[in-house]
Parts: C-alpha cells; structure tokens; sequence
C-alpha cells in the first residue's frame, strides 16, 4: 500500500503539496507498485436451477420492511438458506447439462431452459476500506439481477453484454462476509439459436485505488497521417474519494517486443464522486503494421499517478493499420485491396455450450484461419473480450455485432458497452447495429438506426457503421441510408441494382450462403436428416457455397463474404426438426472438424500454399463397379485421379466449382494429383479399410497450462489392422480420465445425436469425436486419458500439465450469519417482559440498528433488542451457536420466548450460547441492562455459527 492512500488526511496533505507536485512526481518516478487487482471470481459459487419466489409479502411489518434497501426476500436475501445448492465455478452453462426434449424450442436446441440462481459470499479485508471495489460479469444469459447484501445492484436485459457493478458502497468487511445472488431468467430469450444460460463467461472483482482508471476508460487507436502515425489517447479517470484530486496519466506506447517508444503525460483533476478525462497525443515514427500475416502488437500503458506514486496503471492492445470501405473496390487494409473472406459463426462448441474456454476458442480461431477466413463475424451479438484479444493477435478482421436494435436508453447502453470495450483492437474494422430486422426498410427503422449510428461515432470515428439487411434497401427511407456500409443479407441478385442506385456506397455481403452438409456423409438421406458434403443443397434463400462465393468474387464493389456459417451451432436444425438439434449450415462440425465446405472454402481463399482435399471416404462395400460421385478442392488447375495408380479421370479444376468425377468403386487407393502444367504439385488419398480394430486418441497440444483454465481437444478416431483411418466408423467410446485435469465435454459433431455433452461417453460419428480436457488449477503433471470400445483396442494420451503460477483470484468464503434487522426498545425503568415487541404498525417508537448499538449512560436502566434471524440448515442441527461478539452491561437472552442464557457480568464482553435445534425462522429478544454511568448495549456483531 502507498503511504497515505486513504482518508481525508491524504487529499490535505496533496492540497499543501500541490505546488511542489510535479517535482515531487519526478522525484519519486514510478518506484510504487499500483494499486489494481483484478481477480478471478469464477471459483465459489452455490447454484440453484429452478426459481425460488420470495415469500408473499402481507401485513404491515412485512410490506414496510421489504420495501427497504438491503431487505430483499427468498434467495436474494443475505441469510437464505443455500446449504444444499449445488457448488461449481464459472464459466456454467445449465442448458448444456439438461435433456433433449422434444417438447423444448427448436431454435435452442430442444433443451430446457428455465430459471437458475447463484450464489456466492465474498469477505473483504478491512483494509480495503476506501478502495473502489468493482463486479463484472462478462455476461449472463438471458435476463439478469444482481443483490450484493440484500440491495439490487443491476438489472440487465441482454445475455450478451458485461456489467461492471460499483459495489463499493454495499460492502461490509472484515469478519462479516458479503453475499452475492444472481437470479437469471433464460426463459427469455434472445436468438433463434443456441443461447445457453447462466453465468457463462467469467465473473471478476477488480479492486482499485478510489481514484482510478474508469473500466473500459482507455481509448487509443492510431490514426496515420502520411508517413507518420498519431496515436491519440484518452484516459477516463473517475473518483469515489470524499474529495477533489489532482493528478497525472503517464501514456506510454511499447513496441511488440516491449520496448518503450514513446511516451507522454497529462494532468487531470477529478472531483469526489466524478470523472474526467485525460488526452495524450503520442507521435510515432514508423511502427510495424498490424497485418493478418503479421499482426504487430503494441501495448498501449496508462498510468494515473499522484505525488505519492502510482494509482493505477492500464494496459491495452493496439495495433497501427489503417482501413476503408470503398464504393468501387471493397475494402482496402493498409492501403491495400483485401476481399472479406468472411464467416459468421455463434458462440457454441461440442461438449461446453456456450461456457467455451479461451484456449477453445483459440483452437476455433485456429481452425477458421487454416481454413483461409480472414474476417469472422460473431453473430448476432458481442463476443466475450478475451476472443477479440485472440483476433488481434491471430489476425483475424471482426465485424463486431450488437445484439439488440433499440436506441432506448437501456438497449442503447448495450451499444455503447460495446463500442467502448472493443474499439481499441485492431481487428475490429465495422460495427454491425442489427441483424435482419422487419424495421429496416421503414421510416421507423431509419430513425432508429440513425440514433444509434450517432452513439456509435461519438465512441469510435474510425470504423464504419453497418446493418445486415435481408430487404427494405430499395425503400424510400431505409436503414442503408443512416449507415456507412450497406450490408447485405442473401439477396445477390440486389447487388448490382443497389450499387447503380447507389453508387458513392460501399456494400459487402454482411451474410450469404446458408447451405447444408453433414460431416463425412455422402449421400443425402432426408428421411434421416442426413445431408451430402457435394455442396448441393442449398436452402431455399441461399446459395451453395461456390454460387455464393462466385456472386461476391465476381465484383470488386463486394468488399466481401461472410458465410452462413463457419461453424455449426446447437438449434436451428434447418430444415429439420426433432430429432435434429444443431444446425447444418457450418463448414465445420460442433466439434470445429472440417465438412467438405472447409476444404472448397480453403481451395477459394488460400493463396500461398496447394490445397488438395478428396472426398468421399473409399469404403463402399457393396457398391462395387457402381459410379461413386469424387470432388476435389483444390486451388491447383488440374487434377488426375488414380485408382490404385491406374488413371481414372483427369479435368481443369474450376476455381470456384472445383472438379467432380464418377468414379466406378472397387476397393483400394483412390489418389487425386494436382497438376500445374503437366507438373505434379501434390496429391491426396483415401483407401478402402478393413474393419476398426483400434482407437486412435490425438490431442490438438501436447501440453496444458496448469491453471485450471487451459483445455484442449483430443480427437478421438479408429483405424483398422493396417492403420488406416476407418472414416465410417461409429463406435461407442468410453473415457476415463486421471491427473491433474479432467473432462469438460465431449461431442462428435453429429446434428441428430441426442448423447449427452457432460460425461465419460460418446460415439464415434462418421469416424470421428472429440473429447475436451481442462487442467485443474495448481495442476501439475501427467494428465492420462484412456478411450476403450468393446472389441477393440484401447488408447491412450498423456497430456503434460504444466506448473504456471495460479491466476489471482478471491477465495471462496463461507456464508457468515449475521443476525442484523435490529429493534431497539425505548429505555424501560422496569425489567421488561422478555417478549415485548413494537406495537403493530409502529415503525417509529422502536428504533432501528446494527451493532454497534451502544446507547450512552442513561436511565432508565433496562432495553429491549429485538430481532429476527433466519437459521440455515448447517447450522440448525442443535450444535450451532449464537455469539455476541461484545455485550455491555448484564443481559439476558431469550429466543421465541425461550431463556437461553444471560450474562451476568455487567462489564463489555462476549457471550455464547448453544442454539438449539428449532425452527428455521426465529425470533430474539435481549434484555440488557446498563450499569449507572456506563454505556451499554449490543456493541459487537451477533452471530450464529456452525460447529467447528
Ligand atoms: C439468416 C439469419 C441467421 C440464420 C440464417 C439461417 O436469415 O440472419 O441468424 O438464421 O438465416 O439461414
């Protein structure tokens, strides 16, 4: 801690310092450590699925006293009894864990959603006193409240935006421990797709000095100016102390390998309970660009000081490119033209929901980029930040989505969350205001939509505006005319007329294609919801993906693509219903495993290396001498086909098409040779398998971090007697885990599987499924996974988990029951009867309070403290005990008309007494008895404890 850091002590001591401030900044320089903490919160939570209503509230006393802060009712309440709510850590996505039901919404997968509660108590040492205490959730799906101590601190009416919570002013520290309660309502929904529920991102407590860098306050994104860069920065710097503060925002600018290279200052005074904002322009000479080869990182480090040393200190991400939307030519990235080859994709993987580790979605990003994706769209809504900080650092543009269109004050602060998060990553390059909304194309809509806009360019000038429409760009008013970027849902046939129309507007594809394949599958078997890999079935308002592609490909006024989707997701089974329970349209499975659409996509996209992929598999027993459909993706001119090394085929490759041949079956090696000029650049094979005769488990790292946070993916695969992969293989596989981690989830990537997500099995789908491994926190070591099957041989992986130091994080603490609430009875002359009470409806004669409760010498002598408590169920099991930390004076103590001790002594001191098994709810009158001239009164906590 700095010297001096709190109380009203420090602002006179800088009031008398303020001239010899910046000699003193200097002379200290930055020897203090800051002060910010941001600590994990996702450890410690009790959860409960299903509501749990308050108790009705009648009567006087009852209606008076829950419409008071602090007192609100059922599992919001401080002291409710959560003793047999389940325990876990988040990120938790119910929905995940429940059964297929057919009776549940397609759109969300045919699972249940319902209603859940959490939990969580929280001490904070005395010593934070005066600090600024922070809750964020990163998000919570669907509809969310929050009580910290009984007092709702945040209503939030979105699944896909954070709340940062300023707690500071409910806390109590010390020994008394603090309650958090969220009670989340995913009956609502807000997609047609997969949503999960719960508290699916991470939680965190971010504790600063009282004057402090505001959460999300720091907006830095370079601007070039002919040969030279501006970077300006401005610090949001906001206050909870008692009293006016001056100082400084040191702006530092480090190279991608840390190197400090420029550097500026600014002073800023900041009121008691305000904000203000610091602005520092730095000048850079010639900074590596951020490219999507090499995307160069600098780190940009704001650090708040005062003549004591540092408050706080922030750092964020930038990265130095520029960007532009042009009418004619589609957009250009650093100067240069650049074709979006994009995809959208939702936020839910195989085995996890929504509650995806970073590590998973790195892997997610991994596979999209090998893919040749250079722009992801995260549809229809915010991603979690920590998968903006891997596109920055992957190289991967990002159209960044608001979920909700609606500029009224509560929706539109989910837009501005959103701006102010993200607009300082490089890898931003459009906002999106809306998806496929029926307002689009009216007055009404562009009213809107112009309203939002204008929010959006008071955050954030660089980046253009889009909205992805799917009709209404012909209207009289439209939203294309409130927005800097038309964007396009489908309708490729709009393209051209809209860019006649509208010739000074950039437009590109905001979504396209909607087509559907089933991994690994051949033959189209729509009675069984099976869908082939040809790219033959579009849906009816699509396109395959080579006839999307080709529509954008083909004009350079397209700034680009982004397919429907990258990835399958749980719900919208279209054009299916139950059974099917996740989507068809991704060019890879659930799993992130590639469908034929990857390869066609990569054959497309990718330009510096072969792309050479053969379908289908070369199992065809039965089928012998009958023709067998082969495509080949590949960006090579011509391909040979060999069947066992006799040619069966040779043909130009279409660049956009690929190639196709019938090819009669007889078993063996089917080979396709890519050929430039008569010259062989590469080839690909599949071979005719015998029977699975083995398991095959392959991790996609070698390595874990042991932080309880890093996951991997193992794929889990057959191959027969010889080794050779058994792609038609569906194998029922068991796993079992030992070491330092375990299972997360498991998935195959099969759109009509009803298997469960959690837990030890899963089959095999058309050869291939997926099981996710997450280290435990501290873990250390070996982490050995086993896969068996009846009637072939096992496998196994070891997985080295490797020691990292913990990330930091707030213990769980123990719930702490205080018994508060107090009544406090006018002095009496007489012993009062032990069950007196206020009269019905008084709320005024009594007073009210919590200890400390110490009433001056006085007379008369005798008063009454009356409370109620409830008693959890740990507690009530006849070896709890009630403990009065400091009594002063004699009392006595009766509980629903029981004496249960007294003390006799009158000097201040403790007193225990057994709580007896009883009901749940119970009612306490104290009796205490002051000595002449001395004060008296309940002075310390009441508290009701466990057995040790
Ligand atoms: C679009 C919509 C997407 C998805 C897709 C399926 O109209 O924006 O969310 O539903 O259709 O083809």
């Amino acid at each position: 801690m700095k010297p001096n850091a709190t109380g009203a002590g420090r602002h006179q001591i800088l009031r008398s310092l303020a001239a010899a401030f910046v000699v003193a900044f200097v002379a200290t320089g930055a020897a203090f450590a800051g002060t910010r903490e941001r600590l994990s919160l996702d450890a410690g939570w009790l959860f409960h699925l299903g509501d749990v209503a308050p108790p009705a509230v009648k009567g006087h006393g009852m209606s008076y006293g829950s419409a008071k802060a602090g007192s609100a009712g059922g599992a919001a309440a401080t002291d409710y009894d959560d003793s047999d709510w389940r325990r876990l850590a988040l990120p938790h996505d119910w929905v995940v864990e429940g059964p297929f039901d057919p009776g549940e919404n397609a759109s969300q997968g045919y699972r249940p959603r319902g209603i859940g509660w959490y939990r969580r108590y929280l001490g904070v040492p005395a010593s934070e006193r005066g600090r600024h205490i922070e809750l964020q959730f990163d998000a919570i799906a669907t509809l969310s409240q929050v009580w910290v101590n009984g007092i709702v601190v945040n209503r939030n009416w979105s699944g896909y935006n954070g709340r940062n919570i300023d707690i500071t002013p409910y806390l109590r520290y010390g020994e008394d421990v603090n309650t958090i309660a969220v009670r989340v309502d995913a009956d609502a929904q807000e997609g047609w797709w997969y949503e999960g529920a719960g508290i699916y991102r991470h939680a965190w407590l971010v504790k600063r000095d009282a004057v402090h860098i505001a959460t999300d306050g720091v907006h830095a994104d370079p601007v070039r100016q002919g040969e030279r860069w501006a970077l300006p920065v401005s610090v949001d710097v906001e206050s909870s102390a008692k009293a006016a503060h001056d100082a400084e925002v040191e702006v530092s600018l480090l190279d991608p390998a840390g190197r400090e290279v420029a550097k500026g200052r600014a002073p800023v005074h900041v009121d008691g309970l305000d904000a203000a904002t610091a602005r520092v322009e730095l000048a850079v000479g010639k900074p590596a660009l951020w490219t999507l080869q090499q995307p160069a990182l600098y780190h940009v480090r704001c650090v708040l000081r005062d003549g004591h040393g540092e408050l706080d200190r922030v750092e964020v991400q930038t990265g130095f490119r520029t960007l532009r939307f042009d009418a004619d030519r589609g957009f250009f990235l650093n100067g240069q033209a650049l074709k979006l080859q994009g995809v959208a994709i939702h936020q839910d993987h195989a085995g996890v929901g929504v509650a995806v580790p970073e590590s998973i979605w790195e892997f997610r990003l991994r596979q999209l980029k090998a893919m040749g994706v250079n722009a992801v769209r995260f549809a229809h809504n915010a991603p979690a930040a920590e998968v903006l900080d891997l596109a920055d650092r992957l190289g991967l543009l990002v159209m960044d989505e608001n979920r909700n269109f609606n500029p009224s004050p509560d929706y539109m602060q989910q837009l501005t969350w959103l701006v102010r998060r993200d607009r300082n990553h490089p890898s931003v390059i459009l906002w999106s205001i809306f998806n496929e909304e029926p307002l689009q194309g009216s007055e009404v809509g562009y009213e809107m939509a112009r309203r939002m806009v204008a929010e959006v360019k008071k955050l954030d000038t660089t980046r253009p505006v889009t909205a992805a429409m799917h009709d209404g760009l012909f209207g009289d008013v439209n939203v294309t005319q409130a927005v800097d970027v038309a964007g396009f849902n489908y309708q490729p046939w709009a393209y051209d007329r809209f860019h006649k129309l509208h010739p000074a507007q950039p437009l590109t594809s905001t979504e396209d294609t909607s087509a559907y394949m089933t991994r690994g599958a051949y033959d189209s078997d729509r009675e069984h919801h099976v869908l082939d890999s040809y790219d033959d079935e579009p849906s009816e308002w699509g396109a395959t993906h080579r006839k999307a592609w080709r529509a954008i490909a083909e004009r350079p006024f397209v700034a680009g693509s982004f397919v429907w989707t990258g990835l399958d997701y749980r719900g919208e089974p279209t054009p299916f219903e139950w059974p099917s329970a996740s989507s068809f349209f991704g060019a890879m499975d659930l799993c992130a495993f590639p469908k034929m659409a990857f390869w066609i996509h990569q054959a497309h996209w990718v330009k510096d290396r072969l792309v050479l992929k053969l379908v289908p598999h070369w199992n065809w027993a039965g089928r012998e001498g009958k023709p067998i459909r082969v495509m080949v993706a590949t960006n090579a001119p011509r391909v040979r086909l060999l069947l066992d090394g006799q040619p069966v085929g040779e043909a130009d490759v279409d660049p956009i098409d690929m190639v196709t041949f019938q090819v009669p079956y007889a078993p063996g090696r089917l080979e396709a040779v890519a050929l430039r000029d008569g010259k062989e650049l590469g080839r690909d094979a599949v071979e005719t398998s015998g029977a699975a005769a083995r398991l095959v488990l392959t991790p996609d790292r070698a390595a874990l971090a042991g932080d309880g946070l890093d996951a991997v993916p193992v794929t889990v695969s057959a191959v027969d007697a010889q080794g050779r992969p058994v792609a038609t293989a569906n194998l029922p596989v068991h796993f079992e885990i030992e070491g330092a981690g375990g299972i997360i989830g498991v998935g195959n990537g099969d759109p009509n599987s009803h298997e469960a997500d959690k837990g030890n099995d899963r089959s095999l789908f058309n050869g291939l499924a997926q099981v996710i491994v997450q280290s435990r926190r501290a873990g250390q070591g070996p982490l050995t996974l086993r896969a068996t099957s009846p009637g072939v041989q096992g496998a196994v992986v070891v997985v080295d988990v490797k020691a990292v130091a913990p990330p930091p994080a707030v213990p769980a603490a123990e719930p702490f029951s205080r018994i508060g609430g107090w009544r406090i009875a006018p002095a009496q002359a007489e012993r009062p009867d032990p069950g007196m009470a206020p009269s019905y409806g008084d709320m005024n004669t009594w007073g009210w309070g919590e200890p400390p409760m110490k009433q001056e010498p006085e007379t008369p002598p005798w008063r009454v403290y009356r409370a109620s408590f409830g008693v959890r169920a740990d507690r009530n099991d006849g070896r709890g005990r009630l403990l009065f930390r400091e009594i002063a004076g004699r009392a006595q103590v009766w509980v629903d008309g029981v004496k249960l001790g007294e003390k006799t002594d009158p000097a201040p001191g403790p007193l225990t007494l057994a709580l007896p098994k009883g009901a749940a709810w119970r009612t306490l009158n104290v009796l205490v008895q002051s000595q002449p001239g001395q004060p008296s009164g309940l002075v310390g906590r009441v508290v009701v404890e466990p057995a040790r």
